[in-house]
């Protein structure tokens, strides 16, 4: 069974793109314009009118559509072009659930239609889930491509890196890592947690968004590197022994040299990539930086990285909890920046 979809009908296209942007987190939309037959068999989640409903053809249209529709299942959105007692008299005569005005802003008609169509909870549950879909598949792509010596596809991995913020400010953390735990790949898992986790801490302390946005990307790409790493290594059920963990540690620097091969990575991202395993008091690798030489995205990443890897079920040892897994984390001193740690507890615990 497919996913039901919003449809849009407009003749407004100008506008739509936007609505259809305001949905996406929750559902996909069709846009369509007054000519257009609709031939596409996936189920309607809703319709939203963005039409003139005084208009006979813009009335006939709607009632086909809402025809479609299993009654009362699929709410009926109109974008109303004036408040006239006909307008609203044939508002009511197709049907309509809610009217609103035509300028109303996107991001509010997306809300009215979500709200008709889901519950609260389930609406919640869906963005993560769509969020974690499209993270996931970007990530995935980037991981296959690079396992096979492909190119990688910038545009399309950023894609999967805005959604990832959405569902954490609407969901909460709690509720993506409960979504992310039910995934096997450990990689995969690994990434989303990290990912989760730096959106989390890039909410609470307030950055702007093109600042979350740039800390969430090298979050769920920070482990790329590990793509070159043997299979039998990356996925040992056991603990590494010293040479292994010599192979495991050269990620970092794979994983930098695969993003400065692709082209259109940002420096920013380059550095977390190359760096996020290096440690405050130079007992990290690959470069051994101490201090100001790691710049604070780096410094925030390792510390979402090393959470992440301690609340993880290994086959080797249970999974942490949250208060184990901080004072693992304070007990390592000067190794991670103190300030940015106090900040990532108050985040998480906030979420
Ligand atoms: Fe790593
Ligand atoms: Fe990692």
């Amino acid at each position: 069974m497919r996913d039901p979809v919003a449809l849009l009908l407009t003749d407004r296209p100008d506008r739509s793109a936007q609505i259809a942007a305001a949905l996406e987190p929750a559902v996909d939309c069709r846009v369509l314009g007054m000519d257009e037959p609709w031939t596409e068999p996936a189920p309607l989640a809703g319709i939203i009118a963005d039409v003139d409903i005084v208009r006979s053809q813009a009335k006939e249209t709607v009632r086909k559509l809402r025809e479609l529709a299993v009654p009362g299942d699929a709410p009926l959105v109109l974008l109303m072009r004036n408040r006239s007692a006909r307008s609203f008299a044939d508002a009511k005569s197709v049907g309509a659930d809610v009217c609103l005005a035509a300028r109303t802003a996107p991001h509010v008609v997306a809300e009215t239609f979500l709200a008709k169509t889901h519950p609260r909870r389930e609406l919640i549950d869906l963005t993560i889930t769509r969020a974690i879909g499209r993270a996931g598949r970007a990530l995935t792509t980037l991981l296959d491509a690079a396992r096979a010596d492909q190119s990688l596809d910038v545009d399309a991995f950023e894609t999967g890196v805005d959604p990832i913020l959405t569902a954490v400010a609407d969901g909460g953390l709690v509720r993506w890592l409960d979504i992310v735990w039910s995934f096997d790949d450990a990689t995969y898992q690994h990434c989303m947690l990290v990912a989760g986790l730096a959106a989390a801490l890039a909410l609470h302390v307030g950055f702007s968004a093109s600042d979350r946005l740039h800390l969430v990307r090298s979050a769920l790409i920070h482990d790329i590197g590990k793509a070159k790493i043997p299979l039998k290594i990356l996925n040992k059920p056991g603990r590494l022994d010293d040479d292994e963990m010599r192979i495991m540690r050269t990620h970092a620097a794979l994983g930098h040299a695969l993003l400065i091969k692709a082209t259109g990575f940002d420096a920013q991202t380059l550095d977390v990539v190359l760096h996020h395993h290096e440690m405050l008091d130079g007992s990290g690798y690959p470069d051994g930086l101490k201090g100001d030489a790691i710049s604070d995205r780096v410094r925030l990443i390792t510390i979402c990285d090393i959470y992440a890897a301690l609340i993880e079920r290994r086959p080797y040892r249970a999974p942490m909890g949250h208060g184990e897994a901080l004072r693992v984390l304070h007990s390592m001193g000067g190794k991670l920046d103190r300030d940015l740690l106090a900040a990532f507890e108050q985040a998480i615990v906030k979420r």
